[in-house]
């Protein structure tokens, strides 16, 4: 949890808020190679042409206004923490897809054959090499307090960015994808 100050920021005179960074439970790697292999739940999120993940969140019940997907990537050396990014130049990010799935839709035996189908796209993330990250848009969530959220992450230009992608160890600093809720 952290407590982030904007005063000003959406018209306001003041604004103080709090992030509550909830993270994934259930991260299941979605492999075109072996279509039909159920990977049960991983550390590792990877995105590429041939491989996407799927993830589920457990949505606490509290006072948040809006959520909306975040993203970080910790570049401090100190922490060290595991990431990689292939097949882009330095000031091209690689961009990804963030799609809403049905509620509790993903299992640990979900496998690419037999993923759900998408519901919207949400957010389109960017990620560059320096490990700089932002979101080319972004669109916020309604807050499924107390439900399973799912969401898939895939390329978002695979036919431009075939041979790219990112992988990282998601850890709770937060380093990588959170359902975030803002809280007056
Ligand atoms: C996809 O991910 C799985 C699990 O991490 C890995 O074993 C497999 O080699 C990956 N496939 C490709 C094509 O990268
Ligand atoms: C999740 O379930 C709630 C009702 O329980 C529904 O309003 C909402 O549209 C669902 N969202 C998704 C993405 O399935
Ligand atoms: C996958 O697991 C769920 C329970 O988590 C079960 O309801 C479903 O039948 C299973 N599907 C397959 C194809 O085994
Ligand atoms: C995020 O990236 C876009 C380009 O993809 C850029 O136009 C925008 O200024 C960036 N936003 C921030 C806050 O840096």
């Amino acid at each position: 949890m952290r407590a982030a100050f904007f005063p000003g920021l959406f018209g306001l005179t003041a604004l103080a808020e709090t992030v509550v960074h909830d993270f994934p439970h259930l991260v299941i790697p979605l492999d075109s190679t072996a279509p039909d292999k159920a990977y049960n739940t991983q550390e590792t999120f990877t995105i590429s042409n041939l491989n996407w993940t799927a993830a589920n969140w457990d949505v606490p019940s509290n006072g948040a206004i809006y959520c909306k997907i975040g993203f970080t990537i910790n570049t401090d050396p100190q922490r060290g923490a595991p990431w990689n990014i292939w097949g882009v130049d330095d000031n091209e990010p690689y961009l990804i897809n963030v799609a809403e799935l049905p509620n509790d839709s993903i299992k640990k035996n979900t496998t690419y054959a037999n993923q759900p189908k998408p519901l919207d796209n949400v957010a389109t993330l960017a990620v560059y090499k320096s490990g700089y990250t932002n979101f080319t848009w972004s669109r916020p969530l309604v807050c499924q307090k107390g439900q399973v959220a799912s969401f898939l992450l895939q390329p978002a230009e695979p036919q431009r960015q075939w041979d790219s992608g990112l992988s990282w160890y998601e850890l709770d600093y937060p380093h990588g994808i959170t359902y975030d809720m803002y809280v007056p």
